[in-house]
């Protein structure tokens, strides 16, 4: 089976980024990270991939007046790189729909709640956290899911929960979500580039490697 060519999008830190970069490095992932896209300037992530040697590039949203020219240059340099699976680790902008279509069930994203708890427009980092904790959940987690049109609504491939406890604060909860993050997304990836990922409907049914 050919190695699965994965494009990276990143806004930030870049933690889940050097999962996949571990895990591929590690020979556990039938694929191949082509090419790293910060949507920010000096984003940290972008000196991850560098220091591996793969190609890892600005594309830094604050240069666009406009969202779709701006989505349009993305996804010409995922074009130029041959991707065929798009992971979000932390990509903090809205795709447009034309992404969406090119990439149809072919884009991962990771999302630091149990989803539909605390997601959607507006949650993203530390707010996720914040809001969780403010509103008193004894448990929160991870999950990593398919992109659709909506908000952190696509079909669901991976969750797994982690307990809150009585003095969180969001850091401290974002940091044990975070280790969760650094598995599951590796995981998910993993299935993906097996071809053991199946869409029906809502449902994302994961095939075991006997079937
Ligand atoms: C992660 O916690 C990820 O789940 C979250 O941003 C963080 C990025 O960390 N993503 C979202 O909130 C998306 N809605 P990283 O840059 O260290 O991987």
């Amino acid at each position: 089976m050919p190695k699965v060519k994965i494009g990276v999008l990143i806004s930030g830190s870049g933690t889940n980024l050097q999962a996949l970069i571990d895990n591929i490095e590690k020979g556990l992932i039938n694929g191949e990270i082509s090419i790293v896209i910060s949507d920010k300037k000096d984003a940290f992530g972008i000196q991850r991939a560098k220091k591996h040697g793969i190609n890892a590039v600005e594309i830094d949203k604050k240069n666009f007046a406009d969202k779709n020219i701006f989505m349009k240059a993305i996804m010409d340099e995922l074009e130029k790189h041959h991707v065929e699976l798009v992971v979000l680790a932390g990509f903090l902008s809205i795709l447009s729909e034309d992404f969406i279509e090119k990439f149809r069930n072919r884009i991962i994203n990771i999302h630091p709640s149990l989803i539909p708890a605390f997601c959607g427009k507006g949650y993203y980092g530390q707010r996720v956290h914040k809001a969780a904790l403010d509103y008193g959940v004894k448990v929160s987690g991870a999950t990593v899911h398919f992109v659709d049109e909506g908000a952190d609504t696509g079909p669901i491939i991976l969750q797994e929960a982690v307990k809150v406890e009585d003095d969180d604060t969001p850091e401290s909860l974002a940091a044990r979500i975070l280790k969760v993050e650094h598995k599951l997304l590796p995981q998910a990836v993993k299935l993906y580039c097996e071809g053991r990922l199946t869409i029906e409907g809502r449902k994302v049914i994961i095939r075991t490697q006997n079937d």
